[in-house]
């Protein structure tokens, strides 16, 4: 143990014996049966039963007429973007992406994958802050960058942490402007947003939709994705594409580039035991994010946001935002950071850090894109605007950051759906122990 063990605030916790994750797969032994039944039917390949049973069963469940089993969600975002490009801009050539000299808008507070298929397609991103209600793209900066960039025909929206963003008004907005959306819902399978009156499931909300079910998610393959459509054709390209785009010929030839993208027959057996128990997963979830919000009330601190109007979380993350006047002193470079103790305060990084001292695994708040070191160049919009280059040396700094806000005061809590109700508490513990 670190520092903690003789830190008087924390006498008489002891580190929990066996790590406490965030977020880890939860297999029930279903997923053996049909990993079994793939290996002993021969069919180990991107090809077979399990796959086309997801593919089946998660369309059905989702409410869209066709699901495209992929490798990862990246992929399927990949394919998700690449479709776009080619609707708005026509087919690239093979050296080229088919967002080559395209801004595209995109969620700002995600993590990267949402948004790096932009960058694969050869485009730019111009990334949109947050709103402050359920932290998902904040439709007064979209309707500002529409307003900076007007040619911009497609926007990615990501939803954060399993909580719909404000899907309404971005899709207004989308649809004013003539712009497609690609709905990223790798973190929010099972949640369900209400649109126009009626409750729908996330993955059904862009023009191109996609999931994951990477080891973290709410279920998992250990790894794969879906790309979610209503449209056949669509569909078809897409597995197309994941097949290292073959045409119709007895030998290999192309006429477009392909990728290997397309699910494991084994990885699909997975995701097929998975997939009754998204529902009881999701209520694991949901029992956590209350326990938090029960344990910390007294604290200065805030769970992550919903609006219980029009969405239904998966719960997939439980956050927490520090009150600004209970914020102790915590600075971060790019990938150091220092914080001091302050009585009745705390940091992010003082929680995280001894979370960890007792075996407890926490994680920062997604960094923003616009913070990125990689996206620096790149514009970043906000409610009021051109979110760079707010000051000069004659003028105090003026302006707002949602994402750099709640990244500077957020943090994700473990939120494995296995944490037992006492293990729970002594984290609740430790986080009010932080604030002694
Ligand atoms: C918001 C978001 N988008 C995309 C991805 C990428 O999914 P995958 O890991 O399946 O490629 C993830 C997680 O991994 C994610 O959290």
């Amino acid at each position: 143990m670190n520092q903690f063990s003789d830190d008087p605030r924390f006498a008489g916790i002891l580190p929990f014996e066996k790590r406490v994750w965030l977020s880890s797969p939860t297999m029930h032994g279903d997923e053996q049966r049909w990993v079994d039944d793939a290996i002993r039917s021969n069919w180990v390949s991107t090809v077979g039963e399990n796959i086309n049973e997801v593919e089946r069963q998660i369309a059905s469940f989702i409410g869209c007429k066709y699901a495209v089993a992929l490798s990862c969600g990246t992929a399927a975002l990949h394919l998700a973007t690449r479709l776009a490009g080619e609707k708005l801009y026509g087919q690239a050539q093979p050296n080229q992406g088919t967002l080559q000299g395209h801004r595209v808008f995109c969620s700002d507070m995600t993590f990267s994958a949402s948004i790096n298929p932009v960058a694969y397609e050869d485009g730019e991103a111009v990334f949109i802050d947050t709103e402050r209600d359920c932290w998902g793209m904040d439709p007064v900066a979209l309707e500002k960058a529409f307003e900076v960039y007007p040619d911009v025909r497609l926007v990615v929206i990501a939803h954060l942490y399993g909580t719909p963003g404000k899907m309404e008004e971005l899709k207004a907005i989308c649809d004013r402007h003539g712009a497609l959306i690609v709905e990223d819902a790798a973190e929010s399978l099972g949640a369900k947003y209400r649109l126009n009156g009626s409750w729908v499931e996330t993955g059904t909300l862009g023009d191109y939709n996609c999931i994951s079910f990477n080891g973290n998610k709410i279920i998992t393959g250990s790894a794969g994705g879906m790309f979610l459509t209503d449209c056949e054709e669509d569909a078809k390209k897409v597995r197309k594409w994941s097949t290292q785009s073959r045409e119709a010929a007895l030998w290999y030839q192309h006429e477009e580039i392909g990728y290997n993208y397309r699910m494991s027959n084994i990885i699909a057996g997975i995701v097929r035991g998975q997939l009754s128990y998204l529902d009881e997963h999701m209520a694991q979830k949901k029992a956590i994010y209350e326990r938090y919000r029960a344990g910390l009330a007294d604290l200065p601190v805030k769970m992550n946001p919903f609006d219980a109007e029009k969405s239904k979380p998966n719960f997939w993350l439980s956050c927490m935002t520090i009150d600004e006047d209970a914020m102790a002193p915590q600075v971060r470079g790019a990938k150091d950071y220092l914080y001091r103790t302050a009585p009745y305060k705390s940091s992010p990084m003082e929680i995280l850090d001894a979370l960890a001292a007792f075996n407890a695994e926490g994680r920062p708040i997604w960094k923003p894109m616009h913070l990125q070191p990689i996206y620096g160049p790149h514009a970043f919009i906000t409610a009021e605007g051109n979110g760079r280059a707010r000051t000069n040396a004659y003028i105090a700094g003026s302006g707002i950051d949602v994402g750099a806000d709640i990244f500077d005061r957020g943090l994700c809590l473990p939120s494995d759906n296995k944490l037992m109700p006492e293990q729970q508490d002594q984290i609740i513990e430790i986080i009010h122990r932080c604030f002694d």
